[in-house]
């Protein structure tokens, strides 16, 4: 036979020089496993294999560079890899304990394959054209064993996974005293919520949009509504998804361990505007959540010509060459979103009195009032839209999508139907109304919104 392997290889095969290495490369060359005119990719391959040294460490490098996280980038504003609550923490343990489970299945069943792949090869030609060995018809014990197996790994998955359902479904018994209660309604593309215990006289709960402010530390059960279609309500760092279902309620509990800034997502897909609509959580200290709460209840901020002494020309950015999906926030802000939310909640101390006079009379001609509400400005809006009192506070505006300032809310008011495609704002607003706002009626509209502290 070897007369033969020595034939063939005289027969014209030019590739001689194949190294004797993990795996009988003679053989490789002697059978290309292509045509003899890629010769190329046969010589590339027997390369390969002198390099399997290099080949095995580099692949060694990956897996290791592998468990830095911040190396893949694990810990973004979405992560559910690292978390900052309980919730989020027993939905990670599961995610953890099925992988290190499927990881050992994987490890055990790659190595007998390895095994018996290395140690049955052919090690002849001879090998390779015997008879095939006797085949056997099941063997009771390894079967039996395997079942046995398998049955054992979902087990070990099983036990944490009901633990963290049960965790997940509602807050323990023993936290029950301490929950803060909010409830969540989901709107084609944005979120309300409500503070059923701040009661406002006249006009209900209190309502914010966008932006979920709770007290960090706490227990807070949201109650989940749908006005239209179905969403899903997801703040990766804390807890979620849970389906917003019309007609029907559903709740989820979270807790952020200390004051932070989450980003959150719609989860289910909703219609055109579904990647955009994203939201926040902010976590406050005890203290500072009920000085933001006695700041939201109050009516809108009025800005007086003496508060303003020092008038400069800050709104005067406006574009009109916003490109679809430009991007909507400043490294500055995503560096450290908390200061930049507390940085919101304060006055802007060069207001310009005169201009968001001018954007409040805007705000009514335009008909932007009879949406949207101002508590203690105009009279008109509808908890079915964003309620503006405090705009000016929040850090993001358009459901999370845009930072919070001149430039990026003229955008949005000027180019609503780029921003978020389908947006009501447009379709029944802007364009159903045949509303046309020029440069200026922008820029004084955004001095006006950015004053609502
Ligand atoms: Cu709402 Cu997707």
């Amino acid at each position: 036979m070897r007369n033969r392997e020595q034939n063939l290889r005289n027969k014209g095969l030019k590739c001689r020089r194949v190294p004797k290495v993990f795996f009988d490369w003679s053989h490789f060359a002697a059978h290309p496993p292509f045509p003899t005119e890629s010769m190329r990719l046969n010589s590339l391959l027997t390369h390969l294999a002198r390099w399997r040294a290099s080949a095995l460490l580099l692949g060694a490098t990956a897996l290791l560079t592998g468990c830095d996280l911040n190396f893949w980038r694990m810990d973004g504003h979405q992560s559910t890899i690292v978390v900052n609550g309980p919730v989020a923490r027993s939905q990670l343990e599961v995610f953890y304990v099925t992988c290190y489970v499927t990881l050992a299945i994987f490890v055990i069943v790659g190595s007998v394959l390895a095994y018996t792949t290395w140690r049955f090869r052919a090690k002849s030609a001879a090998d390779e054209h015997a008879a095939p060995p006797e085949q056997g018809h099941g063997n009771p014990l390894i079967e039996l064993g395997l079942i046995g197996a398998s049955v054992l790994a979902l087990v070990i998955i099983a036990i944490p996974t009901l633990k963290a359902i049960w965790f997940t479904y509602d807050v323990p018994v023993e936290d029950k005293a301490d929950v803060y209660e909010v409830n969540a309604t989901a709107f084609q593309w944005w979120f309300r919520f409500e503070y059923p215990a701040e009661q406002i006289p006249g006009s209900g709960p209190l309502l914010a949009s966008n932006e979920l402010v709770i007290p960090a530390g706490r227990p807070v059960r949201i109650t989940l509504r749908s006005m239209d279609v179905i969403h899903s309500f997801w703040i990766p760092k804390l807890a979620g998804k849970v389906d917003m279902i019309p007609n029907r309620g559903n709740f989820l509990w979270l807790k952020a361990d200390a004051p932070g800034y989450f980003w959150g997502q719609c989860a289910e897909y909703c219609g055109d505007s579904h990647a955009v609509m994203r939201l926040r959580v902010i976590a406050l200290g005890p203290r500072e959540f009920n000085d933001w709460l006695n700041q939201q209840s109050a009516g809108a901020r009025t800005v007086t010509a003496a508060a303003s002494d020092k008038p400069k020309a800050q709104f005067a950015s406006y574009r009109s060459d916003w490109r679809r999906n430009e991007r909507g926030y400043s490294e500055k802000f995503e560096l450290n979103p908390l200061d930049a939310w507390r940085a919101h909640q304060e006055p802007d101390q060069h207001e310009d009195a005169a201009l968001i006079a001018k954007g409040r009379e805007l705000f009514q001609a335009k008909t932007c009032f009879s949406c949207h509400v101002i508590r203690g400005h105009m009279v008109g809006g509808s908890s079915a839209y964003p309620d503006l009192t405090h705009v000016g506070a929040r850090t993001t505006i358009a459901a999370g999508l845009l930072e919070n300032n001149p430039e990026q809310l003229a955008r949005w008011i000027s180019h609503p139907d780029q921003v978020k495609p389908g947006n009501k704002m447009y379709v029944t607003g802007y364009l159903g109304n045949n509303i046309k706002l020029t440069p200026a009626d922008v820029t004084a509209l955004v001095a006006y919104l950015s004053s609502l502290k």
